[in-house]
């Protein structure tokens, strides 16, 4: 009689810590929404893939956690720790579409994350690198804003402990913060994402390796990624996305160049020729990656030259970022009018939004002409009204509207 008892609790804790413990359960509510976010309902693109909806789901019917348990290995896709945390997801060629999304964030044990070679759209979300207040919610579309966040009441979840590493994944907490900060190999390539590389990203500071290359990326490489400092040379791919320009951050560039020497130094003749194959590859991103300069750069120059002049009370110019395009199609400058056909800015319409200050005399280098000096053209818009600004009047150049010419 007690055997039997004892036989029957040990089951249940055996249930309650194994298979269906709350936990695994909403880690496994989570991967599946995810993956159904990512493949579709129907699974997948054409064709069927190792990794499915319909696998996952029918594992966590049988009550079959994400981590398998001692009979059953991980689900197809997962890898896990010793201690049955979530190190690796393996989604490459798996048939996914849609907006990348943001509540992979919530995955905080990650090492790797390869999504390569899938049809994912969308911008990379800037809460990957984390976030201090509380995303609202598990929003798969990319674009999460995490600036906002500080006016809205913060969640609840800061009573939980974001140091527990050792357990099971965050998945459980409703606000992402921590990001993915142990992140080793990140591989986003040959999908169809657009948008910047996060400056929030850099953060990311245990990743070795970066493959961003084959997407539609645009932007510069944020400065604040020169703290990447564990990327290892040649593991930092950006080639293939026709958008991506200018320089590389120069503190990314010296990592990368700096770490071979080091290692060379310390293991003799293998370690040179790993240096060599460095600086080959240090050269390689320096000199053939992000050669081209980025077309809007002078522009953007000039622009920020206005936004220095200017006290933007209301925050309104906060989307004039450095390092992005004017005329960006997936995130423009407020109040920069854009020729729909160049994509390149033809005038400024900051009406109303509570701009003071002087306006610099460089405004009438705006517009129309090409990028080299002399080749300022004519901004076909210029609308100041509703400011508290000076130049605009007594600069005979800039009238308050209409054409804005050239003056020297
Ligand atoms: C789903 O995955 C399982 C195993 O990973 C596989 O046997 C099955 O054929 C897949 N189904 C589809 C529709 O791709
Ligand atoms: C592992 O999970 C499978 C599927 O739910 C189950 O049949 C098996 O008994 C489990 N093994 C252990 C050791 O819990
Ligand atoms: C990705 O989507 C595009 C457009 O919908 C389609 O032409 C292409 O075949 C897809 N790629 C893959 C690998 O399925
Ligand atoms: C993101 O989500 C918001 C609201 O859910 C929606 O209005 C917006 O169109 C979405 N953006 C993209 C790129 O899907
Ligand atoms: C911030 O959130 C508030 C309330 O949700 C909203 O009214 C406001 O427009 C938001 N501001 C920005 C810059 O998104
Ligand atoms: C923030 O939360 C407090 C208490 O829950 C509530 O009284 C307050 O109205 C909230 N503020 C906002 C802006 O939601
Ligand atoms: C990178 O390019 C600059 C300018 O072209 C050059 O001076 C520098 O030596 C290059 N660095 C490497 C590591 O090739």
């Amino acid at each position: 009689m007690l055997p039997r008892r004892w036989r029957l609790l040990l089951l249940l804790l055996r249930l309650r810590l194994a298979a269906t413990s709350a936990v695994d359960q909403l880690t496994a509510g989570l991967l599946i929404s995810l993956l159904t976010d990512l493949q579709g309902p129907q699974g997948g693109l054409s064709g069927s893939y190792v990794v499915n909806v319909s696998s996952w789901s029918a594992a966590a019917a049988a009550g079959y956690p994400p981590c398998g348990n001692a009979t059953m290995p991980p689900w197809a896709g997962l890898s896990c720790d010793a201690a049955n945390s979530i190190v690796g997801l393996q989604l490459s060629a798996q048939g996914l579409r849609g907006s990348i999304p943001a509540a992979l964030a919530r995955l905080t044990g990650l090492l790797a994350m390869d999504l390569a070679l899938n049809n994912i759209t969308g911008t990379l979300p800037a809460v990957w690198g984390g976030s201090l207040g509380g995303l609202s919610s598990a929003s798969s579309n990319g674009s999460a804003s995490i600036s906002n966040s500080t006016t809205t009441n913060s969640s609840s979840s800061s009573g939980g402990s974001s140091g527990a590493s050792g357990g099971a994944n965050t998945a459980a907490s409703g606000g992402i913060s921590g990001g993915l900060r142990q992140l080793r190999l990140l591989d986003v390539s040959g999908n169809r994402l657009r948008g910047t590389l996060p400056v929030a990203w850099s953060r990311l500071a245990s990743l070795q390796t970066g493959a961003f290359h084959s997407n539609a990326l645009t932007g510069t490489v944020p400065d604040a990624w020169g703290s990447l400092s564990g990327l290892a040379p040649g593991r930092l791919t950006l080639g293939a996305n026709g958008g991506l320009c200018g320089p590389l951050a120069a503190v990314l560039t010296r990592a990368l160049a700096l770490a071979a020497p080091l290692e060379g130094a310390a293991v003799g003749a293998a370690g040179a020729a790993a240096a060599a194959a460095a600086a080959a590859m240090a050269a390689a991103v320096n000199g053939t990656l992000l050669l081209q300069t980025c077309p809007w750069a002078e522009s953007a120059r000039l622009l920020q030259l206005l936004h220095s002049a200017l006290t933007d009370r209301r925050g309104a110019l906060a989307s004039w970022v450095d390092g992005t395009d004017p005329c960006s199609a997936t995130a423009p400058w407020a109040g920069v009018v854009c020729d729909p056909a160049a994509a390149t800015v033809a005038g400024l319409d900051l009406a109303g939004l509570g701009l003071a200050g002087t306006l610099p005399s460089e405004l009438a280098l705006m517009g129309g002409g090409g990028p080299g000096p002399g080749q300022g053209g004519v901004l076909r818009q210029l609308l100041l009204d509703g400011n508290d600004l000076e130049g605009a009047r007594a600069g005979p150049g800039v009238p308050r509207s209409g054409g804005v010419r050239e003056e020297t």
